[in-house]
Parts: structure tokens; C-alpha cells; sequence
């Protein structure tokens, strides 16, 4: 009797102690608290991806656990979906939605108009010169009338047109091929296409540099706009592409950067928007780490290499982390104090290693612009986003 309680005994003890190895070890190896939940009921938390991103060891996890949405940074765009005219090339992209969608993940299309990655045969007629008006549209509503039907249902919103507003001082549009081709109804007709290709689908206007005064305006204008004659615009996406500032050669360490824009200047940009009676995204959040006195995301700007905007080659140093986590937290917490207002926050890639600003505005730099840094490790910027979004410090 008396072997028998010892044994029960020596079982319970090592049963107990296995249970707080197991437990240390569990709070040691334990991964970041998950972002996708702490922003439940709120905001959609989402991320860019590319087509890499299911074979990708170190993002995909990362997706599964923190995102709810994504947006597919190339895939889904013109040149991607038709090279050449009548000739629509589905299967990558369609690998990379069944992917998200495998895992309960929102897709976000991403984009049906752009004056980027669109080939130049929409806009060429047969003999090779300017296309006509007529064709010009004809083409315009084929491209987003097949796209949006093959996607019906397992894409569930789209940049319809993206950065149709004009960066020059006074000037409304932009003037891109579409605008040269069709005219300023362009804008219009895309909402109207998209809205009869998939009377179910989010449609969306998407732009940067939305925080400047003058730019919004031009964005509220291009709303009314388009809601006087009779479209659908569901929401703005404001890309966000934002940035550090300190003067290039400067210590980061002693010399306190800026953020652009500051936090008042987001929340007013949010404000205004609702005002008008649109709600926002964050479709395209990075914080650009980099020196440099450029900001938005105009990827036609194209500079020489100049290695002293390029100096955090072996690793960002922690007071710039520290202020890109500041302008991260601004974002995130305007989310949670306005929920009926901001719909999602999405980043534009998942780790450093993926982020466009790696190549902008000259190929090669090493930048820090996300969540996760090249390891996949969280960075301060995703406690600051954990933070925002849980009340907790
Ligand atoms: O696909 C070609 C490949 O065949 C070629 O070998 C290679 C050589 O450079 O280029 C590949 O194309 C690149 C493409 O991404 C796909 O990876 C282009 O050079 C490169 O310029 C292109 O960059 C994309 C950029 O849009 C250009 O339009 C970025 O990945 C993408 O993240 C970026 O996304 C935009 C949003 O759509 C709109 N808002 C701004 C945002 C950031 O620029």
C-alpha cells in the first residue's frame, strides 16, 4: 500500500515538474502575441504579399498568425492579368488567392486602373499610334469585367483606381495614358464597369500622399465627384507609405528624427474623409527608415546610387526603431479610437526583406520599413502596434 502512494506520489511529482519544464519552455519559445487578435471587432489587420509568400518559410507563418487580409503587391495588376490583349493569365495570381483563402484570409484586389504595370498596348490602335476613345474604353471594361467575374467571391474588394490625382502643384489628375486616351470620365467609368462586373465587391479609391492638405482636397473633389454622378465608391485607401527625416549624415543616434506626417495630420486626414461620408484604409503602411527627403511612393522617381542614404547596410540602430515605432503606434491607435472610420490596416509586405523600399528610390539599399525584420523577428514597431491596439504597456 505504502509502495503504491509513493509511486502515485513520484508519478504526480513528475508529472508537475514536466508540466513546468513544459511551461517554461513554452514562455520562452512563445511567439508574439497575435495582432489579427488583439485588433478583433475593430480593424482588419492585413500585409502585401508576393507570389513567394507560400513557399516562403519565414512569412507565412507570420501571415497565419498575426494577418487577416492581404493584398497581392503584383499579381492581380494589368500587366500581370493581361500581357497582351485578350490573353488573360490567371494561374499565379490564382495560386496566390487560393492560398489566402486556404487560411480565412480576406483577399483585397489590387488594382484595376493604374498608369503603372499596364501595357502599353491599351493605349496603342492597330497601326500603332494612339488608341480612340472608343477602343479605350472598350478595353478599359473588358479588363475589369473578366478580372472581377473570375474573381467574383473569393475577392472581396478592389482598388478600382489607383493614384489618378496629380502630384504637380495645381493641377487636378494626374495625366496618365488612361487620361490621355479616354479623358477625365476615365475615373468614372472604371466605378461604373467595376460596379457591374461584381455588384458584391468593395470598390475602392486608392492614393498617397493623402495627408498633404492640398492632395486631399484633390481627393474629395475626385469623390464628390464621382458620387454626384452616381458611382459606388465604398472607401478611400490611403496608402501610407510614410517616412523618418533627419538630415543625411546626421548621427540617428543624437539627432532626433521627424516623422511625416505626424499623428495630428493622419487623424485630421481620417477625420475628413468621414466627414465626407467615406471611410479609410491604411492599404499600404510602411515607415520609411531610410535618410532621404522624399516621400509617398511616386515609383517613377528614379535616383542615383548615393551611399549616404543607404546607412543602416548591417542593421538599423535602436533609436530609429524606437521612432519608426512611434509613428506605427500613432496608426494603430487612431484605428482603435476610430473603428467606425478605419476599416483595415494593411502593411505593404511583412518582413524588411520584402518591402519595394529596398529598391526606391535607387535599387539595392537595406531598409526597415515593417513589422518584421529580416529574421522574422518582431520588431518595436509591432509592439507598438500590439500595444495601440490592446490598451496594454
Ligand atoms: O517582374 C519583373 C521581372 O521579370 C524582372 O526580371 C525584374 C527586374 O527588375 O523586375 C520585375 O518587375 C518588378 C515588379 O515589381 C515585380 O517584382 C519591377 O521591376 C518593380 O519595379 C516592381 O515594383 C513594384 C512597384 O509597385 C512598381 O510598380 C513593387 O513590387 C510593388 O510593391 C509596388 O507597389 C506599389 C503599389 O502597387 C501602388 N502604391 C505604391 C506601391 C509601392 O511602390
Amino acid at each position: 500500500m505504502r509502495r503504491q502512494q509513493h509511486l502515485i506520489r513520484l508519478v504526480l511529482a513528475a508529472g508537475l515538474a514536466a508540466g513546468l519544464i513544459g511551461c517554461l519552455t513554452d514562455r520562452a519559445s512563445r511567439p508574439a502575441p497575435a495582432l489579427r487578435a488583439a485588433a478583433r471587432g475593430r480593424c482588419l489587420i492585413g500585409a502585401a504579399i508576393d507570389a513567394q509568400a507560400p513557399d516562403d518559410p519565414l512569412v507565412r507563418p507570420l501571415l497565419e498568425r498575426h494577418f487577416a487580409s492581404v493584398t497581392p503587391d503584383n499579381l492581380l495588376k494589368p500587366d500581370a492579368l493581361q500581357p497582351r490583349e485578350g490573353e488573360f493569365t490567371f494561374d499565379q495570381a490564382d495560386r496566390l488567392v487560393d492560398f489566402a483563402r486556404a487560411r480565412g484570409l480576406a483577399v483585397e484586389g489590387h488594382t484595376l486602373v493604374w498608369h503603372h504595370q499596364t501595357p502599353d498596348w491599351f493605349f496603342k490602335a492597330a497601326d500603332g499610334g494612339p488608341v480612340d476613345r472608343a477602343t479605350a474604353l472598350r478595353r478599359l471594361e473588358t479588363h475589369i469585367t473578366t478580372v472581377m467575374r473570375h474573381y467574383q467571391g473569393r475577392v472581396c474588394a478592389w482598388d478600382v483606381v489607383n493614384e489618378a490625382l496629380s502630384d504637380v502643384p495645381g493641377e487636378y489628375l494626374r495625366e496618365t495614358p488612361w487620361l490621355r486616351a479616354i479623358g477625365a470620365d476615365y475615373i468614372l467609368w472604371a466605378f461604373r464597369f467595376a460596379q457591374a462586373a461584381d455588384p458584391t465587391a468593395e470598390l475602392y479609391y486608392n492614393d498617397y500622399n493623402l495627408e498633404i492638405p492640398s492632395k486631399r482636397d484633390q481627393a474629395l473633389r475626385l469623390l464628390a465627384d464621382l458620387r454626384a454622378a452616381g458611382a459606388r465608391v465604398n472607401a478611400v485607401g490611403l496608402q501610407a507609405h510614410y517616412t523618418l527625416r533627419w538630415p543625411a549624415g546626421a548621427d540617428p543616434e543624437t539627432t532626433p528624427s521627424e516623422a511625416w506626417p505626424d499623428a495630428a495630420t493622419i487623424e485630421q486626414t481620417v477625420l475628413d474623409f468621414h466627414a465626407a461620408g467615406f471611410p479609410v484604409m491604411f492599404t499600404e503602411l510602411d515607415v520609411n527608415a531610410l535618410p532621404g527627403d522624399y516621400n509617398g511612393a511616386e515609383v517613377g522617381l528614379r535616383l542615383a546610387t548615393r551611399p549616404e542614404l543607404d546607412p543602416f547596410r548591417t542593421g538599423c540602430p535602436p533609436a530609429v526603431l524606437a521612432a519608426q515605432a512611434r509613428v506605427y503606434g500613432a496608426v494603430f491607435d487612431i484605428a482603435c479610437r476610430h473603428p467606425d472610420k478605419v476599416r483595415r490596416v494593411s502593411t505593404w509586405g511583412v518582413t524588411d526583406a520584402q518591402s519595394w523600399l529596398n529598391n526606391w528610390p535607387f535599387p539595392g539599399r537595406v531598409n526597415h520599413p515593417l513589422l518584421f525584420d529580416r529574421a522574422g523577428r518582431p520588431k518595436p514597431a509591432f509592439f507598438a502596434a500590439w500595444r495601440a491596439l490592446t490598451g496594454r504597456h
